[in-house]
């Protein structure tokens, strides 16, 4: 039993010595474009707001679309959705964490409102009524139809119909996936917090291969 608990203890300062030692590969959110602050790295940045988890979440008067929600969710509820006649699943509006990205990525909401403020933040670099401008790719828009299924329900059924997917989706490290409710969202291949990866942005992965084979088989 102690040899156990020893090796468990052990396991945990290997493991977390080495996370610290990796640190630099790993980005975190506060060298990326999700570090909206007037500290961040990016084109779109606030003029004057220093804290960089506001944006999205408040620690006060939170909305329940998300996790302490703390931006304004994007009212809209006419996406154009995946739409594909060889798809087994039925892409829903958007719902769960991709409700939460489009209420930036839609860009039809000020990138600069939070939740309580009079009037949005002050950002540089956005479009007319704060938003990210048309014309940037990271405006994605309310036409999904070219960006891959999300908000939707990943069964067994689907993965039977579709023939390419791997049923249960397994990823080893548990971090690829279906949220909560097994539903595919953005979050299902971006961490909006960091990036495992130097090419993909936001990427759950080292590699881009590596988060499509767990739901994939090709
Ligand atoms: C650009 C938006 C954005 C910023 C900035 C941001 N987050 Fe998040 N965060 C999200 C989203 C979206 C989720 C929901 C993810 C999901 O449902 O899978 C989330 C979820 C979380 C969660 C719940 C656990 C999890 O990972 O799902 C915690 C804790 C959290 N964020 C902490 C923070 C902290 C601390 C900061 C500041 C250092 C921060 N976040 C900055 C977007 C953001
Ligand atoms: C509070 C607003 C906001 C929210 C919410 C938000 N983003 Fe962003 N995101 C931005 C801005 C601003 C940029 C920078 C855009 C640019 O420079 O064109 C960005 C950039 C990105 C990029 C490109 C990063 C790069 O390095 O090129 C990705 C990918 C991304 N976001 C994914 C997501 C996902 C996925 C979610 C939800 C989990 C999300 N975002 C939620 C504001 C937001
Ligand atoms: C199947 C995985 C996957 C899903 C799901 C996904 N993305 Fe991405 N996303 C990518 C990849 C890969 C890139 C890198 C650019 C590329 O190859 O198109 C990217 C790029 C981006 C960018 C940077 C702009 C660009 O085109 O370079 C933004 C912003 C973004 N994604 C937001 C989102 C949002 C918001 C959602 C949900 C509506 C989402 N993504 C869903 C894989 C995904
Ligand atoms: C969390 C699971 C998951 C991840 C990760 C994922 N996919 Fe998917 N993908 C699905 C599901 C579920 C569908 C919907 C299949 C259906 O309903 O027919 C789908 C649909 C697709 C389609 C459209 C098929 C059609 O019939 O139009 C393509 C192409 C695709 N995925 C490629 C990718 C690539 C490339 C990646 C990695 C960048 C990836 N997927 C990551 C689950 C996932």
């Amino acid at each position: 039993m102690r040899i156990k608990v020893f090796a468990i203890i052990a396991f945990i300062i290997l493991s977390v010595h080495s996370s610290i030692e990796s640190g630099n590969e790993e980005r975190t959110i506060f060298n990326t474009k999700h570090n909206l602050s007037v500290s961040g790295k990016g084109p779109i940045k606030s003029s004057s707001e220093t804290r960089v988890c506001v944006f999205c979440h408040s620690s006060h008067n939170a909305s329940k679309d998300g996790p302490l929600w703390g931006h304004e969710t994007t009212k809209s509820n006419s996406f154009k959705t995946y739409d594909r006649s060889t798809l087994a699943s039925k892409p829903e509006q958007p719902n769960g964490a991709t409700k939460l990205c489009l209420s930036c990525h839609d860009g039809t909401i000020a990138v600069g409102a939070i939740r309580g403020l009079s009037k949005p933040s002050t950002m540089s670099n956005v479009g007319g009524g704060g938003e990210i401008p048309a014309g940037r790719r990271s405006n994605l828009g309310t036409d999904l139809t070219g960006t891959h299924p999300v908000s939707i329900q990943f069964s067994q059924t689907t993965a039977v119909n579709a023939k390419h997917l791997r049923w249960p989706p397994h990823d080893p490290a548990d971090k690829v996936g279906t949220d909560r409710d097994g539903y595919v969202q953005c979050t299902s291949c971006h961490d909006p917090h960091s990036s495992k990866s130097e090419k993909y942005p936001f990427w759950k992965k080292e590699t881009f291969d590596e988060v499509c084979i767990v739901c994939h088989e090709f």
